[in-house]
């Protein structure tokens, strides 16, 4: 079966979708520059699937070391691109270093996609392109509005780089993937979320919480205009957002596409405040998860939750693991984490 490029295959999403592309017979190369991930992370994918994939250590931002790569793995049939950093506060602070690694590493990509012979191209983007929607559940044709960070600015201004260059070259085609928010482990709890330092993300830091590496939970904001004060998101089991990216290289292979870019929410058409993400937690897992309401979040915006019924139809895919087994497998790997841990 063809050969699939997964940039950033070490990282959370790219490792759970490496998985699911070998279950179903494709040869993975991953490339990753270990900047955010973990090494190991290649144990819990031949644990569970049988094979090692590919694994080449470099930065997307190499153009060099990337043509290299290329000429080293010349089958290669599409990209799954998902290396990039994703930490909103950071971009903030940083934000060329967030223009170069996210834009420069997808320019390297568009650009030796022709010279290799590669047609075929999906890309990681994020619900974060619509800011704050007018209109709930967000479609894909919501308006694009000003980013909030220079994060959200790389994920628009990538897509409007992939639109260009795919519609310049006939022979391109991509699809472009908007999560939502990513949560729970493989079911296996061989591979995870694998927060470092201090979690920016809600579910690392519950999970933490429960098992005692952190005092509380800051609950960033109490008086949104939401049931209980909370902002909302649409938390989407990472397996369920990783399937999706087979089935969207297996369309775009078979030249399923309906126009040369195609552009899909994924997300499971819920919104859940976060504190009732705690409420869950705390029911499906008999662990008390101690917070505090403190003030709100630069950035953060209040309420968003996704129309999937484009990918539903188009893809003939569905979110389908329900938030409580979502919230259980996240406190399964926890728990297996705080036991490698102790066992080093
Ligand atoms: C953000 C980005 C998203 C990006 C993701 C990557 C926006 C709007 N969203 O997601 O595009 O892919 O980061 O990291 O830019 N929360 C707490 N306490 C915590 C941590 C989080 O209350 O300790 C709350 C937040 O205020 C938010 C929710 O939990 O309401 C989810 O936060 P988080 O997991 O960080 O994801 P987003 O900010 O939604």
């Amino acid at each position: 079966m063809a050969k699939i490029l997964v940039t950033g295959g070490i990282g959370y999403i790219g490792s759970h979708t490496v998985v699911e592309l070998q279950k179903v017979g494709f040869e993975v190369v991953i490339v990753d520059n270990l900047s955010n991930s973990n090494i190991d992370v290649l144990n819990g994918i031949e644990k569970i699937t049988g094979i090692r994939p590919a694994f080449e250590n470099i930065d997307c931002v190499d153009y060099l070391s990337m043509d290299r790569m290329f000429e080293k793995y010349n089958d290669i049939e599409a990209i799954i691109h998902f290396a990039a950093s994703k930490a909103v506060g950071e971009s903030v602070e940083k934000p060329l270093l967030y223009y170069r690694n996210n834009l420069v590493s997808l320019i390297n990509l568009l650009q030796l996609m022709p010279i290799h012979k590669i047609n075929n191209f999906v890309f990681s983007s994020s619900c974060t392109v619509y800011g704050q929607p007018d209109i709930l559940p967000v479609t894909e044709s919501a308006p694009i509005k000003p980013a909030l960070s220079p994060y959200g600015n790389t994920k628009q201004i990538g897509e409007e780089i992939i639109r260009d260059t795919i519609y310049a070259n006939p022979c391109y085609q991509s699809i472009i993937l908007r999560y939502f928010n990513p949560i729970g482990a493989h079911s296996s709890a061989e591979i995870g979320e694998l927060p470092n330092g201090v979690p920016n993300n809600l579910l690392p830091f519950v999970t933490q919480t429960a098992i005692g590496l952190r005092k509380h939970l800051q609950v960033f904001g109490s008086n949104y205009n939401t049931p209980d004060g909370s902002c909302i998101r649409d938390y989407i089991h990472v397996v369920d957002l990783a399937k999706a990216h087979v089935i969207a290289v297996q369309r775009i292979l078979n030249h399923k596409t309906k126009s040369r870019v195609e552009t899909f929410n994924l997300g499971t058409g819920r919104g859940l405040s976060v504190l009732e993400i705690i409420e869950i937690f705390e029911e499906v897992t008999g662990v008390k998860v101690p917070y505090r309401l403190v003030g709100r979040r630069e950035g953060d915006i209040e309420k968003v939750w996704a129309d999937p019924s484009y990918a539903n139809n188009e893809l003939g895919w569905i979110a389908n693991e329900t938030v409580e087994e979502t919230l259980r497998s996240a406190w399964v790997w926890e728990q297996n984490l705080a036991q490698r841990a102790k066992a080093e």
